[in-house]
Order: C-alpha cells, then structure tokens, then sequence
C-alpha cells in the first residue's frame, strides 16, 4: 500500500476545485528531448479549467457583498465557465443563468442544463452586435436587480486564480525548474494569472501565447491591431477584442497554429499515450512540442489540458466534423510534422510591443 495519493476530503464540490496532477507526455518528450508536461485541468469537478476563475469570481463577489445567497448568478460564456459556474453557484446557495451561442458542443450545453442551470441561447454574431452573448449576460443583470454578472473578461479575480493556486502549484509541482509555459488564452485569465506568478518567481521562465485560426490575439502582439484570418474548431479561446485579463498577461512568445496540427497532435498522443486530449488542449500541446523543437533539449515545458478530451467528441474527434470543415480527418505523420515545424521558425513572434498601457 506504498505511494497511495492521499485524496481530499471536502465538504462541498467547490473545495475540490484546484490541486490538479502534472503529467509527462512521454511520447513528445522523448521525440523532443525536453519533459512536455500538461497540468490535468481536466481533474477539476466541472471538467476544465475555467472552474478555478468560476470558484474566485463567486468568491471574491460575495466576500464584497455583491453577490449573496439566493441571488441569480448571470455568465455569458462558450460553456465551460457556465458549467464552473453551475458547481459552485449550487453549492453556495446561488442560481445560474447561462447565456452562450448555439454553435458550442452539445457536450457542454447538456452538463450545464444537467446541473440545473438555466441556458439561454444567442446565434453566435460579432462582438459589436448587441445579440452577442456577453452583451446579452450584461443587460440582463442590468435589468434585474437580484442577479449579479460575473464578467470572467473583465473581472481579474479570474486571473487571480491562477495567480493564487494554478502558478503556485506549477511552482511546487516542477520544484521550480520550469523553462517555458505554454498557454491557449480565452479571457487571459489563464496566460495572465500563471504568467504573473511564475515571472515574479524566475523572470527568465519563458510564457508562449499558442493562438488559433480566426483569433487576433497573435497579429494583437505584433502591430496593436486585431485582425484574424481563417476559423477554428476550438472553443472557448481565441478573441478579438483587448479584455483585461489579458492585458495583464507577460507573454514573451507567440504562435499561431491550425486546426489541422490537432488533428496530428491529438491522434498521436491518443495512441502512443492514451491521452484524449480536447481541441484547446491539443493547441496547447502541438504549441508546447513547436517551442520544444526550437530550443535546446532538456528543458522542462508545461502546459495545460484544460477540459475533458470528451467535451471534443463532436467536433475534433467527429470524422464527418472534420470532412465538413474541409479537414483531412487523416492525421499527418508525427514526422512529417516534427519536420514542417522544425523548418518554421519564422512561425515565432516575438512579442516586443508593451501593452499592458493599450
Ligand atoms: C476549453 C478551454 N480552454 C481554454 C480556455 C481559456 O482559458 P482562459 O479564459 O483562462 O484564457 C477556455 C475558456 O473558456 C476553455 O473553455
């Protein structure tokens, strides 16, 4: 009975958000010559990340006064922040209503209405439009005095998740010997919150901004200006607008890959690690493998799986999915790939601009 992990014991669901394992992903890190590692966010209750920003968003609120018991909790979000939300709305004696386009997956509308939410659902449109799910959310607490808006764009509790647990745990968990984090970005809160920390902790350690097609977050950090080409598969990250969490964030690289690298990324790691990694969490790994193979061996790099490798069951491991979206659902060989990357160093952006003041 040696080495049994000594687990939580917790009154509520919300006391077990955070603590999340680090796992190797040998296969990458063998082909590499530097230890990938993803921090399993997968493992939180809600199945993703984002209940560490729903947990201190409702924390900090009703430690203000803002938000109290019995009042309607309203989030404008691509699910996995509702389905955050719906955990620990619950058990702090909150309701929830959840508003989000209709184009997400049903895996995340279902776990949100599972868990007794309200959802309201918007047509996915730009941000100026007013039908846009995070106006929508707004004007809805605006228009009814018992509910609060939680805001995961604006409000910096969200990154003071990660500055106050996830960064903390990469510290403890890597002793300290991390070279490079790689992050996806949605709000920020992630990149922002763990980049601050770990950048206050060791000022070398190197934060990678991994961006997808139809996002403007990549050509934001080179000119100022957000302008997108293409569209992805992913949800839940990429954006087109400058959101504070984001702003905050310390990013020293920034690359730009396809939905077509998760495709390889994805099948690859399934079959050598047993790894079912979500469409955000494959961009984060095929990001971590690109920066690996541009620095030398030996470096310890981390990432993030950030949701149930089922919530992409529709989508990125659907071959119809694929076919639609014109995709090749044939992963390219993990050589192939290893080669088009190698040769792509002028892929790398790096970020020179300062924009915390923009
Ligand atoms: C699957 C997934 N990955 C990554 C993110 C991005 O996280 P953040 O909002 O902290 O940038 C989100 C955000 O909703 C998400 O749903």
């Amino acid at each position: 009975m040696q080495n049994i992990k000594r687990g939580r014991v917790a009154g509520r669901q919300s006391e077990l958000i955070g603590g999340t394992d680090l796992l190797k992903i040998e296969s990458l890190s063998k082909l590499s010559g530097s230890s990938i590692y993803v921090k399993c966010e997968h493992q939180n209750p809600g199945g993703s990340i984002k209940d560490r920003a729903a947990l201190q968003l409702v924390e900090d609120a009703m430690a203000s006064g803002e938000l109290k018991p019995g009042m309607t909790i309203v989030e404008g979000t691509a699910g996995n922040t509702g389905i955050g939300l719906a955990i620990v709305a619950k058990s702090l004696g909150c309701d929830l209503l959840v508003v989000m386009p209709n184009d997400q997956t049903p895996e995340k509308t279902r776990m949100i209405e599972m868990h007794g939410a309200k959802l309201h659902a918007v047509p996915p449109v730009p941000f100026k439009d007013p039908n846009h799910f995070y106006h929508t959310a707004r004007r809805i607490a605006e228009e009814n005095a018992n509910y609060w808006w939680a805001n995961q764009f604006e409000n910096t509790s969200n990154l003071k998740a990660h500055y106050l647990h996830t960064g903390p745990e990469i510290w403890q968990q890597t002793e300290g010997n991390i070279d490079i984090l790689v992050s996806v970005s949605g709000t920020g809160g992630t990149i922002g919150g763990n980049s601050k920390f770990l950048k206050e902790k060791n000022p070398n350690i190197e934060v990678w901004l991994a961006d997808p097609d139809g996002s403007g977050s990549y050509e934001f950090l080179r000119t100022g200006a957000y302008e997108s080409s293409g569209s992805s598969m992913t949800e839940g990250i990429g954006i087109m607008r400058l959101v504070e969490n984001f702003r905050q964030a310390h990013i020293d690289y920034a690359i730009n890959l396809p939905d077509h690298d998760l495709i390889a990324i994805s099948r690859f790691v399934r079959e050598q690690d047993g790894i079912v990694l979500g469409s955000s969490s494959a961009l984060n790994v095929a990001a971590a493998f690109f920066a690996a193979l541009h620095r030398a061996p030996g470096k310890t790099i981390v990432t993030f799986a950030c949701d149930l490798g089922e919530r992409s069951a529709s989508k990125l491991y659907n071959s119809k999915y694929l076919q639609e979206r014109g995709l090749n659902s044939e992963p390219e060989p993990i050589t192939d790939l290893m080669t088009r990357y190698r040769k792509s160093a002028e892929r790398i952006l790096q970020v020179t601009r300062s924009y915390q003041n923009d």
